[in-house]
């Protein structure tokens, strides 16, 4: 074949230079056509639209077009010309065609179209062919800029805090563990333990499940500082808004207090989803017309509308008075699910809901008391669709403080005393958040299953991609 410039798809369909020669190489999506003619709708990726290639059947002999069917991969080199066809502005008449591979179409799995997403998760090496996957991790990819260039514009510097720990950050969540002893043999202690001094480390480690206490550090001397990465929880709680490895966006800000915490979770999730709407407007809408027509009408009212603030027990009061019956019950002192989010979003107020102020006993150790003593300044947003997409509080700053709560609750320090010394040289008044990556996601795409929204889901009996 003729070396000539190759385009991506994305860039090939602005162009107008009709009668010239380009190159362009993808997937065959569809192929259709009659004796004379085939048409090839081409994708590689780079857009949700495809490119049709023209082939003169005569002219490359059928015997050699056999493969190009759905799945196949191919090399054109081809004369742009303005399209006939309706829908599209360019195509390209094949003047020379490389067949990479082909995909045998009684085997392939994707050679029809229109399989349930349940189906496409069990084919996870596969399914990023698909329009929606496409779609889905592209968005993914635009998302993470955002991230970044949000911080960066406003001087917050990226701190990369450890997968593996020897602390329970959030002294609640399920752990998994991270060993290198030879598990049908460990070594043990002479009261029958496992013996984790002989480990890697020399002591009991586990995947972190939240980079926020490493996070503080940092915040204590780069002034403002975030997180971006994987964090693993082992519950096994099998819905469609929790995965057991999911990546999350922790920002820790010296200085702020609730009120400014809250802020900047307001003003961060209204630029990502402005961010979408703007950079991603071709996936989002094909998302919204493959799954959810009030897809673009949601994001933009978002955007554009305050959140409501609420205290935990002003919450728990509209909830008791509607009436509404849920299944698990509500009352002064419950974990709100999301049954109950998604009721004050979505019924009650029809908007994101930031909720503050919750009992202290439902919260995390290094969260800063209120002066009534029962609850602490901690703020949840609540969206729709989702119920809770970010959590976050102000920090105990007082050491004092910090080490009557973590008495009340009888919480070992031991792995944590590094934790504790920011509060003994140079403490300061702080706030940050976790947003959810996937949470986010969900909301921007308008999916409705956290397995659709990230390349290889991680949940209960599934590792397998
Ligand atoms: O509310 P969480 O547990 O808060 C923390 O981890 C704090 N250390 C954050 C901080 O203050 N720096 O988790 C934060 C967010 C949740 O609001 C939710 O969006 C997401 O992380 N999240 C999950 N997403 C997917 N799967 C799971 N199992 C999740 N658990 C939490
Ligand atoms: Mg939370």
């Amino acid at each position: 074949m003729k070396q000539i410039k190759r385009f991506k798809i994305s860039e090939a369909l602005q162009l107008n230079n009709f009668g010239e020669e380009i190159n362009v190489k993808g997937w065959v999506r569809t192929r259709r056509g009659n004796k004379n003619v085939g048409f090839v709708a081409l994708n590689d990726g780079s857009t949700i639209h495809n490119i049709q290639i023209v082939i003169n059947i005569e002219q490359f002999g059928e015997e050699f077009l056999k493969p190009i069917t759905t799945g196949a991969c191919i090399n054109v080199n081809g004369k742009l010309v303005e399209s006939q066809g309706k829908g599209q502005t360019v195509e390209i008449q094949a003047t020379e065609v490389e067949i990479y591979g082909g995909a045998d179409p009684t085997t392939y799995p994707l050679q029809k179209k229109g399989h349930s997403l349940e189906f496409l998760r069990e084919i996870a090496h596969l399914r990023p062919r698909t329009n929606t996957f496409g779609a889905i991790f592209r968005m993914r990819h635009h998302m993470s800029y955002a991230i970044h260039k949000y911080f960066n514009d406003r001087e917050f510097f990226y701190f990369h805090t450890p997968i593996i720990t020897a602390s329970d950050a959030e002294g609640a969540g399920s752990m998994f563990e991270v060993t290198a002893l030879d598990l049908s043999n460990p070594p043990k202690t002479k009261e029958g333990k496992i013996d984790f001094s002989e480990d890697f480390f020399g002591k009991q480690t586990n995947l972190t499940v939240s980079g926020q206490l490493e996070g503080e550090l940092g915040a204590m001397a780069l002034g403002a500082i975030y997180t971006f990465g994987p964090t693993f929880r082992a519950e096994n709680s099998n819905t469609p808004r929790h995965l057991a490895e999911f990546w999350m966006i922790e920002p820790e800000v010296a200085f702020n207090d609730n009120v400014d915490n809250m802020n900047l979770a307001e003003d961060f999730l209204k630029y990502l989803i402005g961010y979408a709407l703007e950079h991603c407007k071709d996936d989002i809408e094909f998302l919204a017309k493959m799954y959810d027509e009030e897809l673009v009408e949601r994001l933009r009212f978002v955007v554009d509308n305050e959140f409501v603030r609420l205290t935990y027990t002003d919450g728990v009061k509209i909830l008791e008075e509607s009436g509404h019956k849920f299944e698990f019950p509500v009352y002064w002192g419950a974990d709100l699910q999301s049954e109950h989010e998604r009721y004050l979003v979505e019924k009650h107020f029809k908007r994101p809901v930031i909720m503050t102020d919750y009992p202290k006993e439902i919260k995390s150790f290094y969260m800063k008391h209120n002066e009534d003593g029962k609850t602490v300044r901690a703020m949840d947003v609540l969206f729709p669709k989702i119920g809770e997409i970010i959590g976050g509080s102000e920090r105990e700053s007082d050491y004092d403080k910090l080490m009557d709560h973590v008495k009340a609750i009888k919480m070992n320090t031991d792995p944590i005393w590094w934790y504790l010394e920011t509060r003994k040289f140079g403490t300061a008044p702080h706030a940050g958040f976790g947003l959810g990556f996937e949470r986010l996601m969900l909301f921007v795409t308008g999916m409705t299953n956290i397995r659709d929204v990230i390349p290889f889901p991680r949940t209960p009996n599934n590792a397998d991609f």
